[in-house]
């Protein structure tokens, strides 16, 4: 993988959480010049990943203050792309409402602004990140754009019904998007990660649930932010330009579907 992504660029959303670091670091390390986002609110964190990455290799970051759901901060992104770096490769469409989800709940206690948050930030803002980005990525051939799902829509994860809703429809919306922007040569898939131990899941989830996840998975562990490079950075990168519309679950062997 190294080294395949000197010259590409890459909008990465959602780089102040745990996960969204470990992505940029590797695209970084590998050589990509990366636009990296989050909400003016996580600045400083999105800031602080920016310069640790910067520090390790042989490609570039640069930090810009989005909210996904904001059509303005979307496409200033994408024109940082542009100005920047001169062009856009792939959309990685990592920022979601995951750890601000709060406590688990059954679904008769949700109410209908928890629903509109979640679906708002998870749905409409996956779509506004693509909005924004295809002109972009059309113009340099084609590009790639990488959702990220869950697993949670296929089992169902009690206690928050609108996160596993949401999830579910990112995967419909991957669909989506891969037959309308085929094509013009651009690619669309999802990767969906199972639990990872990350500061996130620890926020939402006890460590009792944590342990028995890992548990019973085929590979018996708990699954860390770097299980999920290697996959994301495939189908971001030059070697997966015949494969589209797919989700690819990555979660040590826990859901078959
Ligand atoms: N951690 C897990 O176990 C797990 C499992 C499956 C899928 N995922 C998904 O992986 C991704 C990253 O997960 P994480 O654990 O790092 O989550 P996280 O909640 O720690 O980080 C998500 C990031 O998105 C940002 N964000 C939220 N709303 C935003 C908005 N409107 N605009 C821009 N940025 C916004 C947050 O500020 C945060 O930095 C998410 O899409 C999550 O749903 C996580």
């Amino acid at each position: 993988m190294q080294n395949r992504y000197e010259g590409r660029s890459v909008l990465l959303t959602g780089v102040a959480g745990d996960i969204g670091r470990t992505y940029l670091h590797q695209f970084v390390e590998a050589g990509a010049y990366v636009v990296a986002t989050d909400l003016q609110d996580a600045a400083d964190t999105g800031q602080s990943a920016v310069d640790e990455a910067n520090s390790l290799g042989t490609g570039k970051a640069v930090f810009v203050p989005a909210d996904i759901t904001a059509a303005d901060d979307m496409d200033k992104a994408v024109r940082t792309a542009a100005d920047a770096f001169g062009r856009l490769d792939a959309l990685v469409n990592n920022a979601a409402i995951y750890q601000g989800l709060g406590p688990k709940r059954p679904l008769t206690e949700l109410t209908e602004q928890d629903w509109e948050r979640v679906l708002r930030v998870n749905v409409v803002g996956t779509w506004q990140a693509i909005r924004a980005a295809a002109p972009a990525l059309r113009a340099g051939g084609g590009g790639r754009i990488v959702n990220i799902a869950s697993v949670v829509s296929r089992n169902g994860a009690a206690g928050f019904a609108h996160y596993v809703a949401s999830k579910a429809a990112v995967e419909g919306l991957t669909r989506a998007a891969a037959r309308e922007l085929g094509a013009a040569g651009t690619t669309v898939n999802a990767v969906s990660p199972g639990l990872v131990d990350d500061t996130g899941s620890r926020a939402v989830n006890t460590d009792e649930y944590m342990e028995r996840v890992a548990a019973t998975r085929s590979i018996p562990r708990a699954m860390l932010p770097t299980d999920l490079v290697s996959a994301v950075m495939w189908l971001a990168g030059p070697d997966s330009g015949f494969v589209s519309g797919q989700t690819v679950i990555v979660d040590g062997g826990g859901v078959f579907a």
